[in-house]
């Protein structure tokens, strides 16, 4: 029997991590986790029930609260991948606008969310093949994982891609505005004391400003089969 790995992929903002963790996870048949979703659902419940900006007296209401904040993942079959849901609502849509984008660094910034988020991502592998995206998986998460990937690309490159999708789902935003959000939160997260954003010692990095995502995806099959015969 073919054994299971775990496929961790971190890197800078909208350098494609999802895109690749989904197919490699529907290739190896492995459950996909997408721990940056967990950080937006966290923001957006914030930013809903009026916690932010973030300061001592509503941050040790928010430490009481959290542990009662339902986050799960669904499989849709449509689409092929899970979908997260805060208690039980699908807040997919809602948790990639710009405003969330906008805080998810600063809420990630904060230890107690981020040891709650790890506790979480921990559980969701169990003994299962998983492949996970985020910034602190190869680091923090997995620091075992059989395979890590860090993927960078051109802050420009990157920000042209988010500012397309966002027209494709007839969301109104600027470019500029894309562009010094993945500039903000690549530094807020690079620099934070907690699990910052860092190029594990044994990670292989992908700078894929002038690569496709089809060429990245045959890359790193072949990757599989030669390291891992999978
Ligand atoms: O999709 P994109 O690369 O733009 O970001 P994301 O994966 O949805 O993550 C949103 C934010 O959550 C990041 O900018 C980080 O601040 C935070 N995050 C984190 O701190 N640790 C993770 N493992 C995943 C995300």
């Amino acid at each position: 029997m073919k054994k299971n790995i775990i496929i961790a992929i971190d890197g800078f903002a909208s350098t494609g991590k999802s895109t690749l963790a989904k197919h490699l996870a529907n290739y190896l048949n492995y459950i996909y986790v997408d721990s940056g979703s967990m950080y937006r659902a966290i923001t957006y419940y914030a930013l809903k029930n009026n916690y932010l900006p973030f300061n001592e007296e509503n941050l040790k209401e928010f430490s009481k609260i959290l542990l009662d904040v339902k986050l799960s993942f669904v499989f849709n079959k449509k689409l092929g991948y899970s979908e997260i849901f805060l208690n039980n609502n699908n807040i997919e849509k809602e948790i990639r606008s710009i405003l969330v984008s906008n805080h998810v660094s600063s809420v990630a910034t904060v230890s107690f969310i981020r040891k709650h988020m790890v506790n979480l991502q921990k559980k969701l592998s169990l003994d299962k093949g998983v492949v996970m995206d985020g910034r602190d998986i190869g680091t923090v998460v997995f620091p075992n994982a059989e395979l890590k990937l860090f993927l960078t690309a051109s802050a420009e490159v990157r920000a042209k891609r988010r500012y397309s999708e966002y027209v494709n789902e007839n969301v109104e935003v600027e470019y500029d505005e894309v562009l010094n959000n993945l500039k903000s939160r690549d530094l807020d997260d690079s620099k934070r004391k907690d699990s910052p954003l860092i190029v594990a010692d044994d990670a292989l990095e992908i700078d894929n400003s002038f690569m496709s995502m089809e060429d990245q995806l045959i890359f790193v099959k072949s990757i599989l089969k030669d390291k891992f015969n999978l």
